[in-house]
């Protein structure tokens, strides 16, 4: 397994794959993984076969992060992950430096110098509700990111997991309106025995916190049996006062917003039904988890 740190040398790298036919899988990531994250090397492995090169990236991309978010304090173990994909046959960790990918220094913190990163790319349809709305800056950081990991690494095959299901669409949505040759897949959502989707920000959920994080997979039972039972449909309002219900029983939950909507447009739906997609953010303790699931 290798370890690439500069992003000229990984688009060397790739092309040089590509000019010998080999086909390229990326698993875009953060760090600090978790099962989730083993499961989309798997998945990214099945679709391009024993002969073809997996990158994992670990990258904690700045520009995804809001002035009062935990872009500082993010969990990290390199040497861990590295660990992890090597027992999981990656063939490249792709380990970028702030530097280099956002020349010039971060462009949130550098944005008097001339010289620094300008130029972003911005989906501006799905990525207006729900995570566009509590986290205004969230997306553009990540087409901007997931744009140039694209131009590095050329994959063929790139995996999201869809815990993150608003992201998998904004990224499918930029791949189509720019024309980039790479097949996007979304890969299930891991969770642990007791419901909690797997998050590398499970970390942050100690003592009596950990627990009151099931309000998440709660709710979205809660609205699956309500859907079901009903028959036909039922007012998306009243769903979520039951939710709010549920979250108003954990000392330490806030929710953040509950919608449902449409798969494809991500626009809200007033009735829900079998079918209809759901999607919710909650604070539990200063942690902001998401969760979301078709019901
Ligand atoms: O889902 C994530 O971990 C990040 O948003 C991603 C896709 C790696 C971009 O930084």
């Amino acid at each position: 397994m290798r370890i690439v740190t500069s992003p000229a040398a990984m688009q060397r790298l790739a092309r040089q794959w590509r000019r010998r036919g080999a086909r390229v899988g990326l698993v875009p990531t953060m760090g600090y993984l978790h099962q989730g994250h083993l499961s989309l090397v798997r998945a990214v492995r099945r679709r391009i076969g024993l002969e073809g090169k997996v990158v994992v990236s670990i990258y904690v991309n700045p520009t995804q992060f809001g002035p009062k978010e935990d872009l500082s304090r993010y969990p990290r173990d390199l040497k861990r992950d590295l660990r992890l994909c090597r027992a999981e046959g990656v063939d490249v960790v792709f380990v970028p430096d702030d530097a280099e990918m956002y020349p010039g220094g971060n462009p949130k913190s550098e944005i008097r110098n001339p010289k620094s990163f300008s130029t972003y790319v911005v989906e501006e349809k799905l990525s207006q509700g729900m995570e566009g709305a509590s986290r205004p800056t969230h997306f553009r950081g990540v087409t901007t990111v997931v744009a140039k990991l694209f131009n590095l690494v050329l994959p063929d095959v790139a995996v999201f997991g869809a815990k993150d299901f608003q992201q998998a669409a904004v990224v499918k949505r930029m791949v189509r309106d720019l024309n980039f040759p790479v097949k996007i897949v979304v890969a299930p959502t891991v969770r642990e025995p007791d419901g909690v989707a797997m998050s590398s920000r499970n970390k942050y959920l100690t003592g009596e916190l950990r627990p009151q994080a099931r309000v998440l997979w709660r709710s979205l039972q809660l609205a699956r049996k309500l859907a079901a039972t009903a028959g036909q449909t039922v007012p998306a309002n009243r769903v979520k006062a039951r939710i709010r219900q549920l979250l108003n029983g954990c000392p330490n939950a806030r929710l953040d917003y509950v919608e449902f909507f449409d798969p494809e447009t991500l626009l809200p739906v007033t009735k829900v039904q079998r079918g209809t997609q759901m999607a919710l953010a909650v604070f539990v303790g200063k942690t902001r988890l998401i969760d979301n699931a078709q019901l």
